[in-house]
């Protein structure tokens, strides 16, 4: 089975072509653009300005998908700039040849369709219906946080994932950690009580005026500290529930930014090294913790986060049971998630059915 999946429910415009063969997930095209630098320049996501960057986007990507997905030899349809064009500059022959690969070679749509932003969110749902229905093509509407685990399916045979297993979603938006007995079948443990890991990482970096998003740029920094000099806590460290809680650490760094007049880059840095610590201490010692407890034979990772290296270095050095992440280009938002959650769980909607919901959570 061969599908085009969407994913646009932030400021990533993502599509890509994935096949399922042999009970493998090999992605034939992933195409993301971003409006990451507009953001960048407003400190955060501003909801109308990633709406309107993903009507710019939506078609360029999907069209830009389709043919990648085709290994075209063509030099003039292969050479074109996904973030310099939008839809009334795309050659028409692009455009042909998309329609072609779409109708023949094609055999479901999936969507986001929640959760995340309205604006943002609409723009895919629409265009996957419109495509859907023009192209008479089943429709599977996925939602965002439980293909951020199954992101983990791509380039690995379905036998490799044991259930149950221990999903830990950690993104910008969320932080959850669930029980998944089978494909469909799964368990809330728990989650944030307020800021999701992503989002502490990113408020911190501002406190500390670091590009957003700051994650990455914490990571790299934290990496230049040989010798750690401060600490912060780690929230609900000792607690045994499944839950977590990142706005106390924030007020903490915020604390310690104003009691400290000067701040050079080293001590910018031993902020990132402390800030990283506490952020991955917590994360891990409460996966494991569920892992334990419900006798679970994996441990499985998605979201932005999850593209940190020392947190994926800690999860994995600890556990008794194997710890997977998806490959980095699949952690963070992509199309191609949206695809592998829909081969695994290939259930269709009609297009009058499926509504983006920006409130979706595991109902
Ligand atoms: O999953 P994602 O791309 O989007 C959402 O669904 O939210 O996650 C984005 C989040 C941002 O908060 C970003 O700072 C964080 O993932 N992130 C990281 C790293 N790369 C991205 N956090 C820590 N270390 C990283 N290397
Ligand atoms: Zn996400």
């Amino acid at each position: 089975m061969r599908i085009l999946a969407i994913e646009s429910s932030c400021d990533e415009t993502s599509a890509a072509v994935l096949e399922k063969k042999d009970t493998e997930i090999k992605v034939l095209s992933n195409i993301t653009a971003t409006s990451l630098s507009l953001h960048a320049s407003t400190g955060g996501i501003i909801p109308e300005n990633a709406a309107r960057m993903q009507v710019t986007y939506i078609m360029p990507v999907v069209i830009e998908a389709l043919l990648s997905s085709n290994n075209l030899e063509d030099e003039k349809l292969n050479n074109f700039n996904i973030q310099q064009t939008d839809y009334h500059s795309i050659p028409p022959e692009r455009i042909i040849q998309a329609n072609t690969i779409l109708s023949s070679a094609i055999d479901a749509i999936s969507i986001t369709y929640g959760p995340g932003l309205i604006g943002s969110l609409l723009v895919g749902v629409e265009t996957a219906k419109t495509l859907a229905y023009i192209f008479q093509k089943p429709l599977i509407p996925v939602n965002h946080l439980l293909a951020h685990i199954f992101a983990n399916y791509i380039n690995r045979k379905e036998a490799e994932i044991n259930y149950p297993f221990v999903g830990l979603i950690v993104s910008g938006g969320h932080t959850d950690l669930l029980l998944f007995n089978s494909t469909s079948d799964f368990e809330w443990l728990g989650g944030t009580r307020d800021d999701a890991a992503g989002e502490a990482f990113d408020k911190i970096g501002r406190l500390i005026d670091l590009p957003y998003p700051a994650g990455p740029e914490i990571e790299k920094r934290s990496s230049l500290v040989s010798t750690p000099s401060i600490k912060f806590k780690s929230p609900l460290l000792h607690d045994e529930s499944f839950d977590f809680s990142f706005s106390g650490l924030k007020t903490e760094v915020l604390r310690f930014v104003q009691s400290n007049s000067v701040i050079d880059t080293n001590l910018k840095n031993q902020i990132c090294y402390a800030t990283q610590k506490a952020i991955t201490d917590v994360l891990v010692k409460k996966t494991h913790h569920a892992a334990q407890r419900f006798n679970a034979r994996m441990i499985l990772v998605g979201g932005g986060v999850s593209a940190n290296q020392t947190f994926r270095n800690a999860l994995s050095e600890n556990s008794d049971i194997p710890v997977l992440f998806p490959e980095k280009q699949y952690s963070t938002d992509n199309g191609a998630m949206i695809g592998a959650y829909a081969l695994i769980n290939p259930l269709e909607r009609t297009w009058q059915e499926t509504k983006a919901n920006p409130e979706l959570y595991f109902g």
